[in-house]
């Protein structure tokens, strides 16, 4: 089959289209043809190595943890899909060797899950792991009925959709930081913008009114953004990050997304009813991962970019 592989740490040039062997699969696996794969920084820290202390790796490596696609064979303990089922998937797995760029993907059942027939391939690429991300670290801080959230970084992968899963947890109000060009973009997701930067905590305050806290944040970006949320908290326990480590020597919580079936169900359940939203910025071909590993390195994606196999 072809596939994306990297045969050493380096920048987005050592991503190569090549020729590999088909994956074969284990009885807890599904072959998956791969329509879309979903890009995210992550694969970008795989790919320079930043990640090979906390995963074993094994070159030549096909990157790519976010899949859609449609299931060809199932392995001997499989009992949840069948050939031709239409699934999606977050396929973060014990070793980084055999990911999402490429045109087959022996894919965990614990990760996957049914698409809705109203997402296209493109949609459900993008969806499984910045959704998981943003549902799991969300409840991790209990966001509910009532609650006021502030998410950093709103407009991109995991902010986009946390500002949408927030209001299905039922919060009350969500702010989101972004730059001025997103917040008509974030506004149509049911969030209130707010501009980021030094100004940041007057900026909330000016949303909430007067000195007025948020209940809980969900912060997407780190560093100055993490900083400031502490003004802007009732409670630290209540601050959660996806990025920043040093959230919890402040009081609040690191949250690293794991693959969970009934997560995605939800997620696809979600998005079957037309209740959440995945913004696609950009489908590249899958020969252009190193084009799309440059534009996530930008730093400013609106929703996410997602690579076309097939
Ligand atoms: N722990 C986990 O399990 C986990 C899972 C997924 C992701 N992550 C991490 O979470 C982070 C976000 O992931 P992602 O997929 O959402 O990334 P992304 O899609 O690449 O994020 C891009 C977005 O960031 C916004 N942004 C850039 N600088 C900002 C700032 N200073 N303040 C607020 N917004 C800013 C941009 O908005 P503007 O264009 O408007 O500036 C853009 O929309 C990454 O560091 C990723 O590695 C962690």
């Amino acid at each position: 089959m072809e596939a994306i592989t990297q045969s050493e740490f380096g920048d987005a040039d050592v991503l190569r289209l090549s020729e590999v062997p088909d994956p074969v699969i284990g009885p807890d696996q599904v072959l998956v043809e791969v329509r879309a794969a979903g890009v995210n920084p992550v694969d970008r820290l795989v790919r320079a190595g930043l990640l090979r202390d906390v995963v074993p790796h094994h070159f030549p490596l096909v990157p790519g943890w976010d899949v859609a696609g449609v299931v060809r064979r199932v392995g001997l303990a499989v009992e949840g899909f069948a050939p031709g089922d239409e699934v999606f998937g977050y396929q973060r797995k014990d070793h980084v060797q055999h990911g999402a760029y490429a045109e087959l993907i022996a894919a965990h059942e614990r990760g996957l899950a049914h698409k809705p027939a109203g997402l296209s391939f493109e949609e459900a690429g993008g969806l499984a792991l910045a959704g998981s991300t943003a549902l799991q670290a969300l409840r991790r801080i209990g966001v509910g009925p009532g609650d006021r959230v502030l998410v950093h970084a709103a407009a991109g992968g995991v902010g986009h959709l946390a500002v949408q899963v927030a209001r299905l947890l039922g919060a009350e109000r969500v702010l989101g930081t972004a730059s001025p060009r997103n917040h008509a973009f974030l506004a149509g997701l049911g969030a209130e913008p707010v501009a980021y930067g030094d100004a940041l905590v007057d900026n909330v305050a000016e949303v909430l009114g007067g000195d007025a806290r948020v209940d809980a944040v969900l912060d997407c970006a780190g560093g100055a953004a993490l900083s400031d949320s502490w003004a802007l908290v009732r409670d630290p326990a209540r601050v959660v990050s996806v990025v920043d480590l040093n959230v919890v020597a402040l009081g609040g919580l690191y949250a690293y997304a794991k693959p969970v079936a009934d997560d995605l169900r939800w997620l696809a359940d979600r998005a079957g009813a037309g209740e959440l939203r995945v913004e696609v910025q950009q489908v590249l071909p899958l020969a252009r991962a190193a084009d799309a590993h440059r534009l996530i390195e930008g730093g400013h994606v609106r929703g996410k970019v997602v690579l076309a196999v097939g």
